[in-house]
């Protein structure tokens, strides 16, 4: 007797948005980068925490200030000036070390920011670190007994507004990878040099 034709149903298999790559694309950075600043070990000392904060600044600073020059070809969804975050670092050194002062170095070898998907995918990094931040934050205030009001306004971020802040970061892109799929890879590509670019420049900032 012949075979039975068996028709097989076909499943498309289901195609991982844009925010879902991101999210699995960079985890091993994600994770690299945890490692180095180690910011939520128990043995975080006050000159490491301010370490990294003189590391961020010295690579936010420029970061922002090259996304903040070309502000005006970004998606209207995204308010580059609601999201720039340098200025906290400036105030958490500033409470920190009120006798610094010295000019602290800034990183040159910046992640590609040429074009607006180059631009959202350093953004990507830049605000999903706030993520981190309610756990960094709650860390060094039980740690250190830094507050947001005496050094700790950086991993605070957007308080009590990190959630609506990233939900609205993750609309924004959901609807770039809508109009600009062929843009994807691109914007993935630079979340992950991001991560890299900053965790070398945190450690070489251990050593100066
Ligand atoms: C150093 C300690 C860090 C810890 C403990 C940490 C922890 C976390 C946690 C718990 C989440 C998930 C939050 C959630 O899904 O609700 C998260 C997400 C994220 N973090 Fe971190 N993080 C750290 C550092 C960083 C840094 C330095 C960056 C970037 C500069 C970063 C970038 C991100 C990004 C992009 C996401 C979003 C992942 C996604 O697409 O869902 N994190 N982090």
């Amino acid at each position: 007797m012949p075979a039975k034709d068996v028709v097989t149903p076909f499943v498309a298999d289901a195609v991982p948005s844009i925010l879902q790559r991101l999210r699995s694309e960079t985890r091993d950075a994600h994770s690299a980068i945890e490692k180095t600043l180690a910011l939520t070990d128990k043995t975080l000392t006050p000159g490491a925490y301010r370490q990294v904060l003189e590391s961020f600044y010295g690579f936010y600073k420029p970061v922002e200030d090259v996304i903040g020059a070309a502000a005006d070809t970004m998606p209207v969804w995204l308010d580059v000036a609601a999201r720039r975050k340098t200025f906290l670092l400036e105030v958490d050194l500033q409470r920190l070390c009120p006798q610094g002062g010295h000019a602290l170095p800034l990183c040159k070898a910046l992640p590609p920011l040429r074009n607006v998907a180059q631009r959202l995918g350093c953004l990507y990094v830049l605000e999903g670190a706030t993520l981190g931040g309610v756990l960094i934050s709650r860390h060094i205030r039980e740690n250190l007994g830094v507050f947001p009001e005496t050094g700790g306004s950086f991993f605070h971020g957007y308080g009590p507004s990190t959630g609506a802040m990233w939900n609205d970061f993750r609309a924004g892109l959901l609807s770039f990878a809508s109009v600009a799929p062929h843009e994807e890879a691109l914007v993935i590509e630079t979340a992950r040099a991001t991560f890299e670019t900053l965790r070398h420049w945190c450690e070489r900032g251990k050593d100066r």
